[in-house]
């Protein structure tokens, strides 16, 4: 007999409706029989739907045979079906027009939510997002205050809680970010290769409770730099290059040595990619993934996210390194340089001010892309939905389908729990 197996997105037994379902277009059909049987094994949930055996229905006599049924038919005597309803009045006072000459009216498509359902371009699954968060050496969660919802982790228990709660309903990418202690700030931020390191520890303990999670990992040197800059910073102000990228290249080992499965590099120094692909092949890491933060601007939408790693440049801002907002085609410079030196993701960041820049590396590259819902654009929802200004819910799901639309394989995003839940038909 033939099963199909599908990797649940969720833990729930059943596919729940909801509003949120139209998302990834899964609808429990109610004319076929299936039996679901839920198993769970060490690496992963799946529900095995198998067709039934049984089938009820046709076996049961009416005791009119087709012969009989055909030939009353032929002899005019047509059984009763229900008329075709009358048709819907329109309010009074509407006025009475001849039908546009239309040979192509696009909204007869649209018309039910089944039909819209079956032409749907574009799906959203728990499975596209990597959920971003916050870690920090105490053993308490912190709110963080332009954050609504988002906590500093205590890296032994928030932070294994909040793991199993995205794991439960699919969300099985997470990329860590830490809040490191001034104390071991410095200007070359050699903390970010401490293998004890928070990161390092983080990971080890991670993987030690769930070996299949998906680890990705930031690579630049700003929560490490007491400078609060993505690199080392010269008498002078000057961001250096090479030297910063040095630094890079032993993180990113640290990591991985740990064992991260996907590095990140999000400090958009030159040359970065290569010098840490050629790296962790060199310690033996050829399977570790570059992520390669690739067209990352100068955005004022990382505001609260600086709050939450205490990492605000001290002096200066980012604009030597990360791009001009202003700026289309020199995406594909810096895309370019990425393929070329290895990456095995392009990531575009922040997300929804920049669809254009995602569906251009879409269209040019073959590599998958990522899309970095930053903590600005989470903000600007949460505090909307607070406000009663927009709904909440719906925006979040429309943010993150329109990030899918533009061309993003996986999305970054604060959503990542809050939205797989609403796929999976969890009301909280
Ligand atoms: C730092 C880094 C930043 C973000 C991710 N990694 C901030 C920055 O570049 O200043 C921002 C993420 C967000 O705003 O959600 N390398």
């Amino acid at each position: 007999m033939a099963s199909s197996v599908f990797h649940a997105p969720c833990g729930a037994p059943s596919i729940k409706q909801l509003e949120c379902q139209k998302y990834v277009g899964l609808r429990p059909s109610v004319t076929l029989r299936f039996n679901c049987v839920k198993t769970k094994t060490v690496t992963a949930r799946r529900l095995v739907v198998t067709a039934s055996k049984s089938h009820d229905g046709a076996s049961k006599k009416l005791g009119i045979s087709d012969a009989e049924c055909e030939a009353a038919v032929v002899a005019g005597n047509i059984p009763e079906a229900p008329p075709v309803p009358p048709k819907p009045a329109a309010p009074a006072g509407t006025p009475v027009v001849p039908s546009l000459p239309l040979s192509r009216r696009p909204r007869r498509n649209r018309k039910s939510p089944a039909m819209r359902a079956s032409f749907q371009e574009t799906n959203l699954s728990p499975a596209n997002f990597v959920y971003p968060l916050f870690i920090h050496e105490g053993e308490e969660d912190t709110p963080i205050g332009a954050m609504p919802g988002c906590y500093r982790l205590g890296w032994r228990h928030g932070l294994v809680q909040e793991v199993a709660k995205a794991r439960d309903v699919g969300v099985n990418s997470v990329v860590l970010f830490p809040k490191v202690p001034d104390a071991l700030k410095s200007p070359t931020g050699d903390e970010a290769y401490n293998d004890n390191g928070l990161v390092p520890r983080t990971i080890r303990l991670l993987k030690d409770r769930y070996p299949d999670l998906v680890i990705y990992t930031d690579v630049a040197l700003d929560p490490y730099s007491s400078d609060g800059h993505d690199g080392i910073v010269r008498e002078d102000g000057v961001i250096m290059n090479d030297e910063t990228v040095h630094q890079l290249c032993k993180q990113a080992v640290s990591q991985a040595r740990a064992g991260a499965d996907v590095v990140s590099p999000s400090d958009m120094m030159d040359g970065r990619v290569g010098a840490i692909r050629a790296a962790l092949d060199a310690e033996g890491f050829q399977h570790v993934s570059i992520m390669s933060y690739t067209a990352k601007y100068a955005s004022s939408f990382y505001g609260p996210f600086r709050e939450a790693l205490d990492s605000n440049p001290r002096f200066g801002d980012k604009k030597t390194y990360q791009m001009n907002p202003a700026n289309y085609r020199e995406a594909l410079v810096e895309a370019q340089a990425d393929e070329s030196e290895g990456a095995d993701i392009l990531l575009v960041k922040p997300g929804l001010p920049y669809l254009d820049v995602i569906r251009l590396l879409r269209d040019k590259y073959p590599l998958p892309i990522a899309a970095y819902q930053v903590s600005g654009e989470y903000s600007m929802i949460k505090a909307g939905g607070a406000l009663k200004m927009i709904d909440e819910q719906r925006v979040m799901m429309e943010s993150l389908m329109c990030l899918r639309r533009a061309g993003a394989d996986i999305i970054l995003t604060y959503f990542a729990l809050q939205a797989a839940r609403c796929l999976c038909g969890e009301k909280r």
